[in-house]
C-alpha cells in the first residue's frame, strides 16, 4: 500500500516535505533515475535507477503494492512520463502528473521558440557570439558541433568531456538565481546570446527577465510531448487527489 512518486525534480523535493509535514503516515517512496551523483537528502525512502521499461514498471507497481503513482519528472523527461501512463494503464493504478507551467514570453522578450537541441544550434548562427549555456550537463555534446562560438555554461554537476571545445567557462551552481545577479554576470561574461530549455518554474526564471533587461536574444528550447493523463500543476493538488481517490483519509477524516 505504496505510493510512488517518479521524482527528478524540485517538485519531488518539495512533495516530499510537504508530505512530511501534512501526512507523515503516508507510505510514500521516490524513485530516482540515478543519474545525479549527488541527490538532495530526502526524508522518505528513495530508490534509485531504471525499472527496465513499461514491462519493469508493470512488475514493480505489483510486486511493491503500489496503490498511486505521481509523476514529478523533469518537463524534458521525454521517456518515463509514457512508461508511468502505459505501466498505470495496464496495472489499474492512479496516475496524478505534477507539470510545472511553461515560461512564456513578455513585452520586450526576443525569443526564438525551437522544438529540439540540434534546432537551438542551427539557431546560433554563423556569427561567433558569446553564448551562455543553461541547458543541463547531458545536452552540451549537440554545441560540440559548433566550436565558432565562446560558451558560458551554467550546470548543477561537472560537465566531464561533454564539450572539449578550446573557448569554454563553466559555472557549476544550483539556483534559485537573482535576477540582479544574473544581470551583473551576464554582462561582465561579455554574454550575448542565451540558450536554455523551456524548464518552467521560479528558480531559475531570473535570467530570463535579466536577458529582457540587456535587451538579449534567447533562444527556447520547447518541452518534448507529454502523455494525456491528469495533470496538476502544483503539490498541494497531490493531497486532495489521493484523498479523492479514496487511498488517503486526512486527520478530519474527510
Ligand atoms: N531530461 C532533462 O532535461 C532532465 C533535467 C533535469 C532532471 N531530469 C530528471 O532526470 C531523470 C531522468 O531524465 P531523463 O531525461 O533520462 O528521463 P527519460 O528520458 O524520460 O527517461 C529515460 C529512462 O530513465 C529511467 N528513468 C527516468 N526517470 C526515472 C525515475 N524517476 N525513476 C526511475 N527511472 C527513471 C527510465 O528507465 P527504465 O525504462 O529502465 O525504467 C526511463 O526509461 C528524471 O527523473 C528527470 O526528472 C531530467
Amino acid at each position: 500500500m505504496t505510493v510512488l512518486i517518479l521524482g527528478g525534480t524540485s517538485e519531488a523535493v518539495a512533495l516530499d516535505q510537504h508530505l512530511a509535514e501534512q501526512a507523515p503516515d503516508i507510505r510514500a517512496i521516490i524513485s530516482l533515475a540515478g543519474h545525479t551523483a549527488d541527490p538532495r537528502p530526502l526524508n522518505l525512502p528513495v530508490r534509485s535507477g531504471g525499472f527496465g521499461g513499461i514491462d519493469g514498471l508493470r512488475r514493480y507497481l505489483v510486486e511493491e503494492g503500489i496503490i498511486a503513482v505521481i509523476d514529478a519528472t523533469h518537463p524534458f523527461a521525454a521517456i518515463m512520463p509514457f512508461h508511468a501512463q502505459a505501466a498505470c494503464k495496464a496495472e489499474g493504478v492512479p496516475l496524478l502528473a505534477i507539470r510545472r507551467k511553461a515560461w512564456t514570453p513578455m513585452p520586450g522578450d526576443r525569443w526564438t521558440s525551437v522544438l529540439d537541441m540540434e534546432a537551438a544550434v542551427a539557431a546560433l548562427g554563423e556569427e561567433p557570439r558569446r553564448v551562455f549555456l543553461t541547458v543541463g550537463r547531458l545536452e552540451l555534446p549537440h554545441f560540440a558541433d559548433s566550436p565558432r562560438h565562446r560558451y558560458l555554461v551554467r550546470v548543477i554537476e561537472p560537465i566531464g568531456d561533454r564539450l572539449p571545445l578550446h573557448d569554454v567557462t563553466v559555472l557549476q551552481q544550483r539556483g534559485p538565481f537573482l535576477v540582479d545577479e544574473e544581470e551583473a554576470l551576464m554582462r561582465s561574461e561579455g554574454v550575448e546570446i542565451l540558450v536554455t530549455k523551456n524548464s518552467g518554474g521560479d528558480a531559475t526564471a531570473a535570467k530570463l527577465i535579466a536577458a529582457r533587461r540587456l535587451g538579449l536574444p534567447v533562444i527556447m528550447v520547447e518541452r518534448p510531448p507529454k502523455p494525456d493523463v491528469e495533470t496538476v500543476d502544483h503539490i498541494d493538488q497531490v493531497l486532495p487527489w489521493l484523498v479523492a481517490q479514496g487511498l488517503f483519509v486526512t486527520e478530519r477524516g474527510v
